[in-house]
């Protein structure tokens, strides 16, 4: 039985995914029933990487969405519109998506999974994280028999590429930023990696995939790493340490979840420490199964298309058997594959950032004079800081330089200390801070 798609964008993941459809030698026997009946672009005349039949190709990309031939439509636009209204207009006329898109799913999943769980479609994203890590279908499937504590992910391949650069050769963010994007491995506008906000998207889908809930996005605290400079690498390095940008979803107290995204000191020891470059690894925490680390390439067009292509094979699978999408529509709640659907509609509780603890680094820049690493011992003190370690490591200029490391603390009690000291006159600036695993 032939099963017809139609793909909404040719750019990067569009072409991989095409050129994995025309060369089917060697590949999952379900492919061979996969048939591209449409491809929407902006522009027909860009030349492209793959051929395809003039006849396929339109810039009527809703044409697409509403064909009635047509019974899965991949979505690899990207960006919020028009990606957000084709998608719910394709499962209103009862298509299945797929899609790579995680800022629409981030920030829109609760509309589109009920319109979808309505319609008797599927919308799957395994594209939409790590790139061609498999790390969706596991936590929807195998390793969501476990319950998971904790998901810990490097999942934006531009910011480990500059982190791990500013590691080995020791430069200042804004060069390797300028000279990332020279190479094509940063974006013009690099505002959504560097500033931690695609690993936000992507670690609220993964958040409610491992807690079974949905995850509000704007409660997913994001911190960037454009405040990083090359003494915080080096003090990290001597003190045994990685800077790395974690993208972390937990259990808390009371049942809700933390979600966030913040630059992290890592020990040199910790499975995800060795992850370099533009490589993704996703590390899954659960009982009884222990660690579970994911390791791969996080982006690129073969390893995106396939993770879609990976979608279009399960949801063939599920076209090819019953029931049928009419017994679906029929009892949407009760029709749909379980392992494939969003199961559930609740939003999880989330904490929020001042009821977590955690261990500090803190860099001061400072006037060199009698008395400073005492007033910031008794400002910490007062405010419940315990100092794991506090070294005075030099000078910048005519600032010394102290770096503090504390204990695990109240982010509440640790916030009110900062905001003590930062009025203390000996305190010149406070270049960063930066949380340690
Ligand atoms: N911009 C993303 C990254 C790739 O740097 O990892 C697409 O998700």
């Amino acid at each position: 039985m032939v099963v017809k798609i139609g793909i909404l964008g040719l750019g990067t993941v569009g072409t991989g995914t095409v050129q994995i459809l025309q060369d089917l030698v060697g590949r999952h026997h379900l492919l061979q029933a996969i048939e591209i009946q449409r491809v929407g672009v902006r522009s027909i005349d860009k030349p492209r990487a793959v051929e395809l039949h003039p006849d396929l190709v339109t810039t009527d990309l809703h044409s697409i969405v509403t064909d009635p031939e047509i019974e899965i439509i991949v979505e690899v636009l990207g960006g919020i519109e028009p990606a957000r209204s084709l998608i719910l207009t394709a499962i209103e006329h009862g298509k299945h998506i797929v899609t790579a898109n995680k800022a629409v799913i981030a920030r829109f999943g609760d509309e589109i999974f009920t319109a979808a769980n309505q319609a008797g479609v599927y919308v799957m994203l395994e594209a939409a994280v790590g790139g061609g890590i498999p790390v969706i279908q596991p936590l929807k499937q195998s390793l969501g028999v476990n319950r998971i504590q904790r998901v810990t992910g490097i999942i934006n391949g531009t910011t480990n590429y500059i982190l791990t650069r500013m590691t080995v050769e020791g430069g200042e963010f804004a060069d390797i930023l300028a000279d990332a994007q020279k190479l094509g491995y940063a974006e013009a506008d690099p505002t959504a990696d560097v500033d931690g906000l695609d690993a936000g998207d992507k670690i609220a889908i993964l958040a409610s995939l491992a807690f079974g809930g949905r995850i509000k996005r704007d409660n997913v605290n994001c911190e960037g790493i454009s405040k990083i400079g090359a003494a915080d690498i080096a003090y990290a390095d001597k003190l045994n340490f990685v800077i790395k940008l974690l993208a972390i979803a937990e259990r808390v107290e009371d049942g809700a979840v933390s979600v966030r995204v913040h630059p992290t000191f890592v020990p040199k020891d910790y499975p995800l420490a060795t992850v370099n470059g533009v490589y993704n690894a996703i590390l899954i925490e659960g009982e009884p199964l222990g660690q579970v680390m994911l390791f791969g390439p996080g982006a690129g067009a073969g390893a995106t298309a396939s993770a879609v292509v990976s979608d279009l094979v399960a949801l063939v699978g599920v076209i090819q058997s019953k029931p049928s999408r009419e017994d679906v529509v029929n009892s949407p709640n009760t029709a749909l594959h379980p392992l494939l659907s969003c199961s559930h509609d609740r939003y999880s509780p989330m904490a929020p950032l001042s009821s977590l603890r955690s261990s500090f680094y803190v860099r001061f820049s400072c006037m060199d004079v009698p008395g400073v690493i005492g007033e910031l011992g008794t400002c910490f003190g007062s405010h419940h800081v315990s100092i794991e370690s506090i070294v005075q490591t030099g000078f910048q200029g005519d600032r010394a330089e102290i770096v503090v490391v504390t204990h695990d603390v109240s982010e509440s009690d640790f916030s009110s200390a900062l905001a003590e000291i930062k009025q203390l006159d000996a305190i010149a600036s406070i270049p960063s801070i930066i949380r340690v695993l």
